[in-house]
C-alpha cells in the first residue's frame, strides 16, 4: 500500500481527533428491557422506536461523534413523518455502521464460552448494505474471565471468527470494527484482565494476519484494562490508563489508525475519566521506567454503547425532537470527545452545553 486507501481514510475518519463512535446497536426489545438504563418512556417497542428517532434527529451530533452503529432493522425504518432514519443519520453527517451478528451460541461442550452467529449469507448482506451507503460493520467476540477461563480454544475460535468477518468486510469495501472484548464482569484482578487481554489481542492479530487483513484498514474496539467488576480492589484512573497502554503497546500494530474502546459496564464518568487519563498519559509518555515511555501510535477514542446511551435514556422526556434526551446525548458525546484529546475534567460534567 503506497497511498492511503479509501478504507484507511474511512477508518481514520472514524477515530478523528475529538470524535468517537456511538454504539447504538441495541434492538428495540433491548431498549424496552432497559439494556442502557431504565426509562419511564421507552416502555414499548413503539416508544423505543421514538427514542431511536430522537437520537437520529439530534442536532450537532457530528461535532463530537464521527459515526453511529445500528442494527440492520434501522436501515428499513422511518421516522414518524416518513423520513428514513438513515436519511436523518446522513443529514447529521455521521458515518453509518451495522452490526450483522444474529445471536450467540455456546461453544460445543461449554456452558460459559460463546461465539457469535451470523456468518451465513453475510457476503450478500454486506454487498446490499454497501450499496445503501453503509461505511463499516462491527463484529464482537468475547472472552469471559472465570477460574480456568477463557480457554485457548475459545480465544482462537473467536479470533478466527472476527478475522473472517474482517476479510469479508474488506472484500465489500467496508471497514471492519474488530471487537475482541474481555468482559469486565467477574472477581478477577486488573493483572488478570491484563493477561487475558494481551493473549486475546495476540490471537486476534495473528488471525487477522493469516486472513490477509491490513491493520491500516480496520478499527480495533476492545476493553480497557480494568479491575473485574466484583474485584474488592478497584484500580484508579491512573492505573487503568497505564495498564491499558502498557498492554496495547505490546500487541497492537502501530499501523492501526485507532482504537475505539467499549465501556463494558463502567459508569459513564469512569469510562470518560479513563479515556481522558489514557490520552493525557499517551501525550506525555509518562515517566521512563521499566515499561518505557507510554506514547500511543494510534488514536485513543471511544465506541461506547451504555456510556453514551444510558444518559439520554434516563433523561428522555418522550419527545422525538427538541428533547431532554438530545441534550443528554450531546453532553456525553462532548465529554467523551474532549476525553479523546485529554481535555476533559470532572467539573465540565456540571456545565451547560447548550
Ligand atoms: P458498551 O460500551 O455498552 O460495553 O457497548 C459497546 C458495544 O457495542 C459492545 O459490542
Amino acid at each position: 500500500m503506497t497511498t492511503e486507501s479509501t478504507l484507511a481514510a474511512t477508518a481514520n475518519r472514524m477515530v478523528a481527533p475529538g470524535k468517537g463512535i456511538f454504539a447504538a446497536d441495541v434492538p428495540l426489545k433491548g431498549l424496552v428491557r432497559g439494556w442502557w438504563g431504565e426509562s419511564t418512556h421507552a416502555s414499548t417497542e413503539d416508544t423505543a422506536a421514538d427514542f431511536q428517532e430522537m437520537i437520529c434527529r439530534t442536532p450537532g451530533l457530528a461535532e463530537h461523534l464521527s459515526s453511529i452503529i445500528v442494527f440492520p432493522d434501522v436501515l428499513d425504518r422511518q421516522a414518524g413523518d416518513g423520513t428514513p432514519l438513515v436519511e436523518l443519520i446522513a443529514e447529521r453527517g455521521l458515518l453509518l455502521g451495522v452490526t450483522p451478528t444474529t445471536g450467540w451460541q455456546f461453544l460445543g461442550g461449554s456452558e460459559h464460552e460463546y461465539v457469535p452467529r451470523g456468518l451465513d449469507g453475510l457476503a450478500k448482506r454486506l454487498e446490499a448494505w454497501r450499496e445503501r451507503g453503509v461505511a463499516f460493520i462491527k463484529w464482537r467476540v468475547a472472552a469471559r474471565v472465570r477460574p480456568g477461563l477463557p480457554t485457548e480454544r475459545a480465544l482462537v475460535t473467536n479470533a478466527r471468527s472476527v478475522a473472517e468477518v474482517a476479510a469479508l468486510a474488506h472484500q465489500f469495501d467496508l471497514v471492519p470494527i474488530v471487537e475482541p472484548e474481555v468482559e469486565m464482569k467477574g472477581e478477577h484482578t486488573i493483572d488478570r484482565q491484563f493477561e487475558v487481554t494481551e493473549r486475546f489481542l495476540h490471537r486476534t492479530f495473528e488471525a487477522l494476519y493469516e486472513h490477509g487483513v491490513a491493520p491500516e484498514e480496520i478499527v480495533l474496539k476492545t476493553n480497557m484494562v480494568v479491575s473485574g467488576s466484583d474485584c474488592p480492589e478497584q484500580a484508579g484512573a491512573d492505573k487503568v490508563a497505564r495498564e491499558t497502554l502498557r498492554c496495547l503497546r505490546r500487541v497492537v500494530p502501530p499501523a492501526l489508525p485507532g482504537i475505539g474502546f467499549l465501556s463494558g459496564g463502567q459508569s459513564d464518568l469512569d469510562a470518560t475519566a479513563h479515556l481522558d487519563a489514557m490520552n493525557r498519559l499517551a501525550a506525555s509518555g509518562g515517566p521512563a521506567d521499566g515499561a518505557g515511555r507510554l506514547h500511543a501510535p494510534w488514536a485513543l477514542s471511544f465506541s461506547f454503547g451504555r456510556a453514551v446511551g444510558r444518559a439520554p435514556v434516563e433523561a428522555w422526556d418522550g419527545r422525538t425532537d427538541e428533547s431532554s434526551g438530545q441534550t443528554a446525548l450531546r453532553h456525553r458525546a462532548r465529554m467523551n470527545g474532549l476525553a479523546t484529546l485529554g481535555e476533559w475534567s470532572a467539573e465540565m460534567e456540571n456545565g451547560n452545553d447548550d
